[in-house]
This record gives structure tokens, C-alpha cells and sequence, in this order.
């Protein structure tokens, strides 16, 4: 039994293991149940007696040596581990963050939010209906009947069902007369559809109708509540010029030209509510009269930013849309 030459293999073992697991197998091959010393242990028996008590104090002086190398050599590791985790593990707070591009509200989102924001503060209300409509409330409800043009293929996208991508917002003006009392004042922003795609044309835009229905609603309202608008969204007093023009659903037309640069600039169309429209959608034209007008949202946002390309947007590029 060679005491001198286990111990002396134990504290080296333990001397170069760097890892704690490793550790822990060390030790196993040693102190655990069929480690070295143990299996010396259970051979102290077969030895002579005289031998047998001192061979035993040496194998238990040598199992707490052990036993106190490991433990030393645990903490000594386990300290070694957390300064590690330390070092690597360092927060460098003064390193630049990683700054996350931020989305801006889109310029036709912008104009859309303006403008609503302006008629609200009027007391209208923002009412909205489905893009996918049917032919009465884009085309019959608003008196324009089935020989019109504006309902050739060319011009309305039909879907296989019956029903019609939207071509303007007026359809909404129906929607709630059907469903609310008047007195209503009601601007509705929302997308249309046309097919129609060319520099100054995208087969989807945005449009934004506005619809006031009253007791003695009239004509000279209507213009005073376009000038107001106008002069709000442009920042400007703005010079106006109401243009007899013909639309099924309202009956005076008009369409507004605003002064622009060295001309006029045709800017919305408007007027008041054909009494068709209204009887259809069972308002008592006695008591009630409206007037109504429409616009187009990109056409607005071009104008305000002075943007000469309608397709900018609609590409989305980054450098165009954060200038807003
Ligand atoms: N719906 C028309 C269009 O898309 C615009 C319009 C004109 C709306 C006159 C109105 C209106 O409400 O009174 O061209």
C-alpha cells in the first residue's frame, strides 16, 4: 500500500485540473466509492493486525488532506469562474446604442390627419364605409344611372362577385344618411380605385368627402366653408374661384379652382346634394337640404409640399418620407 505515492499523485491531479467538472471527477477517483483510497480502505482488513490501526490512521490523515486540497482547489476555482464572467461579461455603457430607424407618419397620412383635424374642430364628424361596394351605393344611390360612363370597365374595377372596388367616397355620404338622423356634418377619408395609371394617376388614391345636411344647408355656406379650409390648410389666405361644373349626384356643381403660381388650379369638386340622392336615402327634402364635396388627398399633400411626382408616394423610398 504505497500512501506516499496516491497522495502524492492526488495533490498534483488536483494542482493542474482548471475546471471545476474536472474537479469533480478527481475527486471521485479518489474519495468516491471506488476510489483509490476507499478501495485501499477495504483492504485494511486483510492486513495483519499489528499493521492494521496504524494503516488506517495514515489512510484517514490522507482522506482529510485530501479532502481539504479539494475543497481549497473548489473555491479557488469557483473564484476564478466568476471573475471570468466578470471581464467577459462587461457592460460597456459608454458604447454607441443601435439605433433602430424610425418610421415617419406618411405625408398622405399627414394630409388626410390636417385636414380632418380642421373640419372636426368644426364639429363633422369621421365617418367611413368598405372599399369593396356594391353598384347602388357607388353608382344608383348616388343618381348616376347605369348608362353613365364612369361605369364602363374601363373605368371600375368589378370584382367576380358583383361587387366593385369603390371609385370615390361619395358612397359613404349614403351609408350614413341610412343609418343616422340629421343634422349631419360628416367627413369621410378613405381609399378609392380607378383604373387609371399613368404620371398623375394611381389605380388607388385617397380621397376625403365632406357632407353637411341641415335645415337651410345652402351654396353660400359651402363656399364659406371651403374658403375657411382652404386658407387653414394652406396657411395662406387663398384666392377662390367656384366653377359651374356637373356632377349626377349634386345639382348646383361646382369645381374649385384655387389661384396657383401664375393660374388657376382645380382643386375639389363640390355642391349641393341632388335632392335624387337625398329621397333615395330617405331624407325629407322639405326640411332638409346638404351640400357635399370631395377631394383627392394626394393631390393636396403635392400641392402643400410641393412634391412634382405623384409616385413618390406610393414607393415608399426612406430618403423621400422621412423629409416629412
Ligand atoms: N365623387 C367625386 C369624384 O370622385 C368628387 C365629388 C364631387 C364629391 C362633388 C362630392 C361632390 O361630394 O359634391 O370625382
Amino acid at each position: 500500500m504505497d500512501i506516499t505515492s496516491i497522495r502524492k499523485k492526488a495533490i498534483d491531479t488536483v494542482a493542474s485540473t482548471s475546471d471545476l467538472k474536472d474537479l469533480e471527477i478527481v475527486y471521485k477517483s479518489f474519495l468516491g466509492k471506488n476510489g483509490e483510497l476507499n478501495n485501499l480502505l477495504k483492504t485494511l482488513g486483510s492486513l495483519p493486525a499489528d499493521q492494521r490501526k496504524e494503516a488506517g490512521q495514515s489512510l484517514n490523515l490522507l482522506k482529510k488532506e485530501i479532502e481539504a486540497i479539494y475543497s481549497q482547489k473548489q473555491t479557488d476555482l469557483v473564484y476564478i469562474e466568476s471573475e471570468r464572467k466578470l471581464k467577459s461579461e462587461k457592460i460597456d455603457v459608454t458604447l454607441p446604442g443601435v439605433v433602430k430607424k424610425k418610421g415617419t407618419i406618411h405625408p398622405v397620412t399627414q394630409t388626410i390627419n390636417s385636414i380632418s383635424d380642421f373640419f372636426i374642430s368644426l364639429g363633422f364628424e369621421v365617418a367611413s364605409g368598405p372599399e369593396v361596394e356594391t353598384d347602388y351605393y357607388n353608382f344608383e344611390a348616388l343618381n348616376v344611372h347605369a348608362d353613365h360612363p364612369a361605369k364602363d370597365m374601363h373605368d371600375t374595377f368589378y370584382l367576380g362577385n358583383g361587387g366593385l372596388l369603390r371609385t370615390h367616397t361619395s358612397p359613404v355620404q349614403i351609408r350614413t344618411m341610412e343609418k343616422q338622423e340629421p343634422p349631419l356634418r360628416i367627413i369621410c377619408p378613405g381609399r378609392v380605385y380607378r383604373k387609371d395609371s399613368d404620371l398623375t394617376h394611381t389605380p388607388m388614391f385617397h380621397q376625403i368627402e365632406g357632407l353637411v345636411l341641415e335645415q337651410g344647408a345652402s351654396f353660400a355656406q359651402l363656399k364659406g366653408l371651403l374658403n375657411d379650409f382652404l386658407t387653414d390648410f394652406f396657411g395662406q389666405e387663398m384666392e377662390l374661384r367656384f366653377r359651374p361644373s356637373y356632377f349626377p349626384f349634386t345639382e348646383p356643381s361646382a369645381e374649385v379652382d384655387i389661384r396657383w403660381k401664375k393660374g388657376w388650379l382645380e382643386i375639389l369638386g363640390c355642391g349641393i346634394v341632388h335632392p335624387n340622392v337625398l329621397e333615395m336615402a330617405g331624407i325629407d327634402t322639405k326640411k332638409y337640404s346638404g351640400f357635399a364635396f370631395g377631394l383627392g388627398a394626394e393631390r393636396m399633400a403635392m400641392l402643400k409640399y410641393d412634391i412634382p411626382d405623384l409616385r413618390a408616394f406610393f414607393e415608399n423610398d426612406h430618403r423621400f418620407l422621412k423629409q416629412f
